[in-house]
């Protein structure tokens, strides 16, 4: 016999397995309009916000070092996840979280492609 789907249980499930979000996570829009560059538009955000612990010396540059195009590009998608969730940059970084500003165009330019513009 075939018991009813049991999709409650399941849902609950997904929101109990991702824990409570970190801090207020607003939704931010990601498209529209031109693509921001990397060089002038993005650099200057992951510089400020994500070197602490992703460029030199950093605890995570060894796995994810983003003063590497190569690097941020191969991890888009992670990256993008982490930033919409508002899971990077950590509670514990010294510079902060992302201004609303930085994040939306940090989403947007991973949203068009990543390009090495
Ligand atoms: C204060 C230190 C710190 C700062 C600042 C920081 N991160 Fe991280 N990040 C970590 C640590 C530690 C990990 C590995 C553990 C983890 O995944 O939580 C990590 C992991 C990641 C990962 C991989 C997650 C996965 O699931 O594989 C991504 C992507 C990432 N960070 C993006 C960013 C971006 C983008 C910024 C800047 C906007 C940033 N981080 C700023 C400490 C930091």
């Amino acid at each position: 016999m075939i018991g009813k789907p049991r999709i409650a249980p399941l849902l609950l499930g997904l929101f109990v397995g991702c824990g409570d979000p970190p801090r207020n996570c607003p939704n931010v829009a990601f498209d529209g309009g031109p693509c921001p560059s990397y060089q002038n538009d993005v650099v200057p955000i992951v510089m400020d916000k994500c070197y602490e612990c992703h460029g030199p010396g950093g605890i995570e540059q060894s796995t994810h070092d983003f003063t590497r195009y190569s690097v941020i590009f191969s991890q888009k998608g992670t990256i993008f996840g982490q930033i919409y969730g508002c899971l990077m940059p950590p509670t514990t970084a010294k510079n902060g979280d992302l201004t609303m500003t930085e994040k939306q165009t940090f989403l947007f330019w991973l949203n068009c492609g990543a390009p090495n513009n």
